[in-house]
C-alpha cells in the first residue's frame, strides 16, 4: 500500500532536535518526570521501582478510568489508551474506513488525519475555518460537502494551526450534519486545557453516539515524550478498536501509563493546566508585540489556544522557502502554511522559554529583514 508522506511530521522529525530553537512545536515546554513529579508531590521511587512489564495494552484499569473521568457519563470501557494522540487517530480512522468512502475535515488542521483519508478512502473534502470571520467554520461548506456518502467527519478543537475555538452551537450544527446522513465524527480534542484564558474548551463527549474523541498528554500537559494518549467512544466500538492495536504498538510504555496516572490525578491535573496557562500567556504576549511592529508584514487571528500562532505574511518567498532559509540559515525551525496546503503562512510555535523565543523571534528578525530591504 502506497501512502502520502505527512510533510509537516517528517520536517519536525527530521530537523527539530537538530535546531537551536525549535518553534515547529504546539506544545508547551515539556515537564521532566522529576518536575512531574513534584508538581505532584509524588516520590520518584513510585517511577524508579516499576517492573518494565508488559502493561494492560488497553491501558491499565486506573488509567482508564482517570481518563473516562474526563468525560461525564464515560467508564473505563468508553477509553482506549494508545501511543500518542495520533496512534489513537490512526487506529480509530483505520477501523472506520473502506476505499470507497468519503471523509470530510476540517481544514486547515493537523493533517495526520487528511493523509489517513487519502490512504484509507476514497476522497477527502475540506470544509474551512475562515480568517476573515477569526477563523470559525464554514458551515455551509460543510453541509454543501456531506452527503450519504460521507462516512466520517473530523474536526480538531481547539483546532491546530489557528489555535480557534468551536462555539457551542458551531459543534451542535456540525453534530446535526454528521446525524443527518449518519456519518461518524472524530473530535481531535488535544489542545483542550490549553486555553489562553484558562476556560476548558467543551467536549463533543455526549452530544453524539457516533463519536470518537481523541487526545492525550502531548499539548496541554507538556508531556509529549510520555507518548500517551487516547481514544474515547462507544464501548463496543472501543473493545473493536483495541484489536486494531494488537497489530500496532501493543500497550502503552509502562513507564508512560504510570506517569499518565500521576498526571491525571484531578489536582495534579489542575496544577499542569496551571503551568501550561502561564507559559502561554506570558509568551505570547511578547510574540504579539514582535508581530504588531511588523503589522505591515504579519496579519494574523490570535489564538485562543495551543502554544501557537498561525500568521499570513506579506513577502516575496513561498513558505516552504521560508522555513527553509530560517533553518538554514538561522537555526530556527517554524512549520511553513505549506504543510497546511496555504502557502503564505507560517505556523509560530511560543511555548519554548522566554529567552529562547526572544532570541529566535530576533534571528527570524534577520531573514525577514533581508527579505524586505
Ligand atoms: C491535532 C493533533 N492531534 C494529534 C497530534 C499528535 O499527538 P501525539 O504527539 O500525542 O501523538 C498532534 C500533534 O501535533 C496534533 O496537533
Amino acid at each position: 500500500m502506497k501512502i502520502n508522506p505527512f510533510q509537516m511530521e517528517r520536517w519536525q522529525s527530521t530537523w527539530e532536535n537538530r535546531v537551536q530553537f525549535n518553534l515547529s512545536e504546539s506544545g508547551v515546554h515539556p515537564m521532566t518526570p522529576l518536575e512531574l513529579l513534584e508538581l505532584a508531590g509524588a516520590d520518584p521511587q513510585q517511577l524508579l521501582g516499576q517492573r518494565l512489564v508488559y502493561n494492560q495494552s488497553n491501558g491499565t484499569d486506573e488509567l482508564r478510568e482517570l481518563i473516562a473521568g474526563i468525560y461525564p457519563g464515560a467508564t473505563l470501557d468508553n477509553v482506549l489508551v494508545s501511543n500518542g494522540g495520533s496512534e489513537a487517530n490512526y487506529v480509530t480512522t483505520w477501523k472506520l474506513l473502506e476505499p470507497d468512502d468519503i471523509v470530510v475535515m476540517q481544514a486547515p488542521n493537523y493533517m495526520q488525519m487528511w493523509g489517513q483519508g487519502e490512504n484509507f478512502a476514497r476522497e477527502v473534502r475540506p470544509f474551512r475555518l475562515l480568517e476573515e470571520r477569526n477563523w470559525a467554520p464554514d458551515l455551509d461548506e460543510l453541509r454543501d460537502a456531506v452527503d450519504d456518502q460521507v462516512r466520517l467527519i473530523i474536526v480538531t478543537n481547539p483546532n491546530n494551526p489557528t489555535g480557534a475555538i468551536l462555539t457551542e452551537q458551531e459543534m451542535e450544527e456540525i453534530v446535526a450534519i454528521a446525524a443527518r446522513h449518519g456519518a461518524w465524527l472524530i473530535a481531535d480534542e488535544i489542545y483542550a486545557g490549553a486555553e489562553l484564558d484558562g476556560r476548558r474548551t467543551p467536549s463533543f463527549w455526549g452530544r453524539y453516539d457516533r463519536l470518537i474523541i481523541t487526545s492525550g498528554l502531548s499539548k496541554a500537559y507538556g508531556l509529549p515524550g510520555l507518548r500517551l494518549g487516547w481514544a474515547v467512544g462507544p464501548a463496543d466500538f472501543i473493545a473493536d478498536l483495541w484489536s486494531y492495536k494488537d497489530y500496532t504498538s501493543i500497550s502503552p510504555g509502562t513507564l508512560s501509563d504510570l506517569c499518565a496516572r500521576i498526571a491525571l490525578q484531578p489536582e495534579t491535573r489542575q496544577r499542569i493546566y496551571q503551568r501550561t496557562r502561564s507559559i502561554l500567556n506570558e509568551n505570547l504576549a511578547p510574540l504579539e508585540e514582535w508581530l504588531a511592529e511588523r503589522s505591515d508584514i504579519f496579519i494574523y487571528v490570535a489564538p485562543r489556544a495551543g502554544a501557537i500562532c498561525y500568521t499570513r505574511y506579506d513577502l516575496d518567498v513561498g513558505s516552504s522557502q521560508l522555513a527553509l532559509r530560517l533553518k538554514d540559515e538561522q537555526s530556527v525551525l517554524i512549520v511553513p502554511g505549506d504543510h497546511f496546503q496555504m502557502d503564505g503562512y507560517v505556523r509560530i510555535g511560543y511555548g519554548v522559554p522566554g529567552p529562547e523565543l526572544l532570541e529566535a523571534l530576533a534571528r527570524i528578525e534577520t531573514v525577514v529583514r533581508s527579505l524586505v530591504s
